[in-house]
């Protein structure tokens, strides 16, 4: 499968929304990432339900919605009614997970389960055959523009196995300080999907960076000076 990449939408400039509307449909984005924060989960608050409806209708792209909030029990239904296609919860803000992820998709959405970067990939033993998606937080979440924590590669490559063990479909998806330089080793080590927002949004040219996550630029020939 050609990976994806799902430019996170807390990175895009709010005062021009028009202009990233039409960036995020005219690149070649798969998804669009979109990062709810209650202040609970964790220390930071963002957009909510009201956001995402009102953006729907203006971008031809699946919402992935990447849930850091308590108690997702009590939204599913009405981020499904915002516009939701893919809703991500955290591991670590569920307790009866099982339960979490089976009323994900009786209301017809994909269901994806999050790990913090301090939350171990074999916890996912007994679930991984239910979800659609893992996704591996590669910074503590609650903040765009962090640094990347290299221990994801670890994680993925234990995600993968464990994926391949139990024959589950889920991909793997990567987020928190992605950027051009380390896309392309992230998903030679085994990622699908690429969550970018600094590295997309604050680039000078944010559809020609997805352009290079997307398809990775060639190396540059070898000089001939010696
Ligand atoms: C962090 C969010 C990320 C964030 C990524 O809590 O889950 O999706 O937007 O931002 P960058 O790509 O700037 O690290
Ligand atoms: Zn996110």
């Amino acid at each position: 499968m050609k990976h994806l990449i799902a430019p996170s939408l807390l990175a895009a400039d709010f005062s021009k929304m028009e202009s990233q509307i039409e960036i995020i449909n005219k690149s070649e984005a798969d998804w669009l990432h979109l990062d709810i924060m209650d202040g609970r989960f964790v220390p930071n608050i963002s957009f909510g339900m009201p956001i995402l409806k009102s953006l729907r209708p203006h971008i031809d792209k699946p919402f992935d919605v990447h849930l850091m909030i308590v108690e997702p029990d009590n939204y599913i239904s009405d981020f499904k009614k915002a516009g939701a296609d893919l809703l991500n919860v955290h591991y670590e803000a569920c307790t009866h997970l099982h339960r979490t992820i089976d009323a994900i998709k009786k209301e017809g959405m994909q269901a994806g389960v999050t790990l913090n970067p301090h939350t171990p990939v074999f916890l996912l033993e007994d679930i991984i055959t239910e979800v659609d998606l893992v996704l591996l937080m590669s910074v503590n979440p609650g903040f765009g523009g962090q640094k990347f924590i290299e221990n994801t590669y670890k994680k993925i490559a234990e995600l993968k196995a464990l994926i391949e063990r139990k024959h589950s479909r889920a991909l793997i998806q990567v987020d928190g300080g992605v950027t051009v330089s380390n896309a392309q080793s992230l998903i030679n080590s085994g990622a699908d999907v690429l969550v970018a927002g600094s590295a997309i949004f604050n680039a000078p040219n944010p559809i020609q960076a997805v352009k290079e996550m997307k398809h990775f630029l060639p190396d540059p020939p070898a000089s001939n000076l010696v």
